[in-house]
């Protein structure tokens, strides 16, 4: 399998048929991990605001937790390619707030490129993101930061009106210089319609099988959430089953006195007449 390095490599990814792997990470930790495999692109996405914030929405994320998560996920995956999100309200007020705000998070954070969410209203932003040599992957479909106006975290683009605004959308986005865009929550024939027009590639989350790459939010696809079970997940671990057991079996070790172990103690070192150091 070809290992994705840059930019170049989504659209060679397309033209070869090689699909692409996305995965979300927020930290250390899991980007340790996240590196080792062959994941091909790690996304810091917004929606630390409901994993690891446990916000309802990712309205309130902020430019300054998106730098911060980011630093410690380019720490943990030096190698990967990283997009991070550009969180809600800062690339809507000017599009010199937006290179600004971009900007920021390309300095501070090592990130190979941004992500903002919406269609034609951003190709300005798109535009003069991409003029600033700042590399910007699209969202459509079900857009979380707007899901005030869309009414709930639904599928979008089910009638024919919907359908025909998110290809606009899509070549929109194409043609404004995105490299990439990401289908979310859109019925399996539209993203397949949008992913046939583009020769940019399509990341679909709930997009169904014909996008040119998935991506999946890394609490969601280890089963972190057993509560969180949508149609399009699909759980690769139950890690909350593992966690919890672990918990529980430490918790009893602990009070039961089998832990912590004779192995698991230090020792004290101590010389005998001769001068020999011993441990007791
Ligand atoms: O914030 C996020 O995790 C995302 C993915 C769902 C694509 O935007």
């Amino acid at each position: 399998m070809p290992v994705l390095k840059n930019i170049n490599d989504f659209a060679a990814f397309k033209k070869e048929k090689v699909p692409i792997s996305m995965i979300t990470c927020y930290e250390y930790g899991f980007a340790r991990l996240v590196e080792q495999s062959d994941i091909d692109v790690i996304l810091v996405g917004d929606s630390l605001g409901n994993v690891v914030a446990g916000y309802d929405t990712t309205i309130p994320v902020t430019v300054d937790q998106m730098i911060y998560h980011a630093e410690l996920v380019r720490r943990g995956a030096p190698s990967k390619f990283l997009v991070c999100d550009l969180p809600f309200m800062s690339y809507h007020v000017s599009v010199e707030d937006s290179l600004r705000n971009a900007g920021d998070i390309m300095k501070k954070t090592g990130s190979s490129a941004v992500k903002l969410e919406g269609g034609e209203d951003f190709v300005p932003v798109v535009r003069a993101l991409v003029k600033a040599s700042i590399p910007v992957m699209g969202h459509l479909g079900l857009t979380p930061q707007s899901v005030h106006k869309l009414g709930g975290h639904t599928v979008q683009g089910r009638d024919e009106d919907k359908r025909k605004a998110l290809l606009r959308d899509a070549k929109a986005l194409e043609e404004a210089g995105a490299f990439s865009v990401v289908l979310e929550m859109v019925p399996e024939s539209l993203a397949k319609e949008i992913t046939e027009s583009l020769s940019i590639p399509t990341i679909g989350i709930g997009g169904g099988r014909y996008c040119d790459g998935q991506v999946l939010v890394i609490n969601d696809m280890l089963g972190m959430n057993e509560k969180f079970n949508p149609k399009f997940l699909k759980k690769y671990a139950d890690i909350s089953s593992m966690a919890i057991a672990a918990f529980n079996e430490y918790n009893s070790e602990v009070k039961s006195g089998a832990f912590p172990a004779e192995k698991n103690a230090f020792k004290s070192e101590k010389k005998d007449e001769s001068g020999k150091v011993y441990s007791t």
